[in-house]
């Protein structure tokens, strides 16, 4: 017998437990580094959501088991307190509940707070790096000097006609299918993706025509929440900047984007070459890279423009489409509302003899159940900061911390019964003339407020006026069988998005 052999069998389990000492002990030090951030909060006095194991207080959302808004809200309702400390994965973020410290991060002292907590690679994501979304400091403030001018009421009124040519599509659309149960979601999508084709690409994306209509599947795919990865690489971006750089995440599709610059490119060449005006985006942006002067602090280039206007794509489509349905989906189940509102929209139509900017602008009970829609279903349930610098609350004495998250629970906010009483109904009294005064400042934040606000919400609002408008002149939205009451939400979308479709039949009248 070989003497080494025997020495082998003895050694053998000695050196494997070895190896399991090594490693527990390595995993030990790694769990203590990862979860020394775990004690955060509490060092610094701030009452905070006890985080479980790696996940911090997002688990069930990382699971795809609860919509990232209820995770939100369910804290914001544990406290009691002006501010709530979280941990996402093992990152500290500070859930603001006060309405006057929120006034000061968005409004006062916006200048301590003008970026987002949200990833940046400008090697891998060109197009994200120089989107109003997601840029920062003096990249940030020059795009938005820039940007501006596109979106003034004046801009507005130029580009009614073509939203209108899209409107009328869609009523087209609706009454071929008139007495049947239409999917809404898939219905706005197209009228959505119709708007900012023409207007932002200027192109006919010819939607309501085709069944597959190319420039329908790209938008799809730009940001797609049921394809993992694209869900993934979103989630990461806001919450796990870290595995941006390791996998080299893009924030929208590479493909998708792309292709959508090549769109861009081709038709910005053709608008040189026969001179033609439509008053769209493009025509704006040109417009903008025209003026530039020579001591201007940001040049525009083709990527860049483009990137503009895939941006516009993916921040108004969901938006828009998605607030044009949750209010159909709310007029059908509440038809005195709807009658009501069908009344104003046919004086109006009437007296002013088509749906001109002005009459759109008029017509109060649809700017009070269109309000009242965004604070039921905030496309964007909560909103992003992060301190530029450490920053000391006046109100209570605490120091945030340089390049903290900070969280503005919108969803909570608009549910909290404090200041919305009986938050699940629908009311559009509460906008009207006698009660909106009694609405708190800065607990009605749908599109965000302050520098930093959505700087396409006059778009957002008439495009989606302008539908319901149309819509509602000659059609009667009503619950069918397939409509699910009340919704349920997908939790693994970052928008307040129903799991099944969207279910109405609608009538012609
Ligand atoms: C109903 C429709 C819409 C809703 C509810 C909405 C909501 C929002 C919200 C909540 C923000 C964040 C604001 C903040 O952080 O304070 C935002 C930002 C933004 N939105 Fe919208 N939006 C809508 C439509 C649009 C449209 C149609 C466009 C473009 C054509 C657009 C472009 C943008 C851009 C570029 C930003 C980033 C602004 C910046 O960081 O300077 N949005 N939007
Ligand atoms: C447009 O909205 C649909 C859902 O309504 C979504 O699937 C699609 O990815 C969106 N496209 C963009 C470009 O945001
Ligand atoms: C856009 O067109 C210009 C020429 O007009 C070209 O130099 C540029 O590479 C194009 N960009 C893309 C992304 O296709
Ligand atoms: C830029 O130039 C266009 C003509 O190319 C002009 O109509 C417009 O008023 C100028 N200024 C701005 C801010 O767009
Ligand atoms: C609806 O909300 C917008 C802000 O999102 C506000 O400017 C407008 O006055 C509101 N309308 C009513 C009737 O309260």
């Amino acid at each position: 017998m070989n003497v080494f052999e025997g020495e082998r069998i003895i050694l053998l389990p000695v050196f494997n437990v070895m190896i399991l000492v090594y490693l527990g002990c390595l995993l030990l030090i790694l769990y203590y580094l990862y979860t020394k951030n775990y004690s955060y909060w509490e060092s610094k006095g701030v009452p905070f959501e006890k985080p479980f194991f790696l996940f911090g207080n997002f688990a069930k959302i990382i699971a795809g088991k609860q919509h990232i808004s209820f995770r939100i809200r369910e804290i914001y309702n544990k406290f009691n307190t002006p501010y709530v400390g979280i941990y996402i994965f093992n990152q500290p973020n500070l859930i603001v509940r006060s309405p006057e410290i929120l006034k000061r991060i968005l409004v006062k002292d916006f200048d301590k707070f003008v970026n987002r907590k949200i990833a940046l690679n400008e090697d891998v994501d060109p197009i994200s790096a120089h989107t109003l979304f997601s840029s920062q400091d003096q990249t940030w403030k020059n795009l938005r000097v820039k940007i501006s001018p596109v979106f003034t009421s004046g801009k507005m009124k130029l580009m009614l006609p073509l939203m209108k040519e899209c409107a009328s599509n869609l009523v087209n659309y609706v009454e071929k299918h008139s007495g049947e149960v239409i999917e809404i979601r898939e219905t706005t999508k197209k009228y959505a993706v119709d708007i900012i084709s023409s207007c932002a690409f200027g192109i006919n994306s010819d939607c309501f025509k085709e069944e597959n209509s190319e420039i329908l599947t790209v938008a799809t795919r730009l940001l797609d929440f049921n394809s993992f990865v694209r869900s993934f690489s979103i989630f990461s971006f806001f919450f796990a900047p870290k595995f941006v750089d390791i996998f080299r995440l893009t924030f929208a599709d590479k493909f998708a984007s792309n292709y959508l610059i090549n769109v861009f490119n081709t038709t910005m060449k053709e608008r040189k070459k026969q001179k033609i005006v439509r008053h769209d985006l493009i025509d704006l942006l040109n417009n903008l890279k025209q003026n530039e002067t020579f001591n201007d602090n940001y040049k525009f280039d083709d990527i860049k423009m483009a990137s503009q206007a895939v941006s516009f794509f993916s921040a108004g489509n969901d938006t828009t489409s998605m607030t044009i349905s949750f209010t159909l989906y709310e007029l059908a189940i509440n038809p005195e509302i709807q009658n009501r509102l069908r009344q104003e929209v046919r004086e109006t139509f009437e007296k002013h003899g088509d749906f001109t900017y002005e009459a759109v602008n008029e017509m109060k009970y649809l700017d009070m159940v269109f309000n009242e829609t965004l604070r039921k279903y905030p496309l964007t349930t909560f909103l992003n900061r992060k301190s530029a610098t450490k920053y000391t609350f006046e109100e209570t004495g605490f120091t945030l911390d340089e390049d903290v998250a900070i969280t503005v629970p919108v969803g909570a906010l608009h549910y909290d019964p404090k200041y919305f009483p009986d938050p699940e109904k629908f009311d559009p009294e509460r906008f009207s003339d006698e009660n909106k005064h009694k609405i708190v400042p800065y607990t009605f934040l749908p599109f965000g407020d302050g520098p930093r606000n959505c700087i396409g919400q006059r778009f957002g609002v008439l495009v989606s006026k302008v539908a319901l408008a149309y819509c509602l002149k000659d059609f009667a939205f009503e619950k069918a069988a397939a409509t699910s009451v009340p919704l349920q939400f997908e939790p693994r979308s970052l928008f307040m998005v129903n799991k099944k479709g969207l279910y109405l039949r609608a009538v012609k009248l």
